[in-house]
């Protein structure tokens, strides 16, 4: 018998597998048109103070749309995972603000800048794969999970993946946290949530 983490395990596995089979051509190409789309909703107009993470490997990618952001004069925060403390969101001015860390994933230096995740006004979350219901699976250490809840609450939280990232069900367990929306290059799929 599998329980929810061997479960989990498992599809985290076969999902990294899909999508590290993505050709860079095609990650560029698809997080192009993602990030088109995202800037076209509403709730992305609307946001002043917008939390971005910063991709690795084979996730869509952001820091284009970052710096467009940016450029629009919108506010910008990406994590920085923080040991035993977990996921800090911190303000960037401009991609100079980022660095290689451990593991060669770019990460913010300005530790200082660190803000209260109650000024953000909407997360892009990215994960390993989704489901239709909004379930979400990650890198298996639940940071965004614990960090979610400290948002305000009507807070939209848009996750960002290819349609390979798709999956029939994730095995969510009770702290996961359900995502609004999930933008993939073919469509938004909008979840009701309570
Ligand atoms: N709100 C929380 N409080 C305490 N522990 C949590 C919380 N959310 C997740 N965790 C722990 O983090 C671990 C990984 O969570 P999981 O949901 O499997 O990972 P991910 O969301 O990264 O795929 C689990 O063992 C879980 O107990
Ligand atoms: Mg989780």
């Amino acid at each position: 018998m599998e329980d929810g983490r061997e479960l989990k395990k498992r599809l985290r596995q076969e999902c990294l597998e899909k999508r590290a089979g993505l050709s860079q051509d095609e990650v560029r190409e698809k997080s192009e048109r993602i990030m088109a789309r995202l800037f076209e909703l509403d709730e992305f107009k609307k946001a002043n103070f917008i939390m971005f993470y910063v991709d690795f490997k084979n996730e869509v990618m952001t820091q284009d749309a970052i710096a467009k952001a940016l450029s629009m004069g919108k506010r910008v925060a990406v994590p920085k995972t923080v040991k035993d403390e977990g996921l800090w969101a911190i303000e960037i001015k401009s991609l100079d603000d980022l660095s290689a860390g451990a593991l060669g994933i770019l990460e913010p230096t300005k530790l200082e800048n660190r803000v209260d995740p109650e000024e953000l006004d909407l997360v892009i979350v990215p994960g390993v794969a989704f489901d239709r219901k909004g379930h979400r699976l990650g890198f298996g250490a639940g940071y965004y999970d614990r960090f979610l809840p400290k948002l305000r609450p009507g807070v939209k939280k848009i996750a960002v993946a290819f349609e390979v990232q798709l999956v029939d069900s994730v095995p969510a367990e009770e702290h996961d946290i359900r995502m609004d929306a999930i933008l993939t290059e073919e469509q938004l799929i909008s979840l009701p949530n309570d």
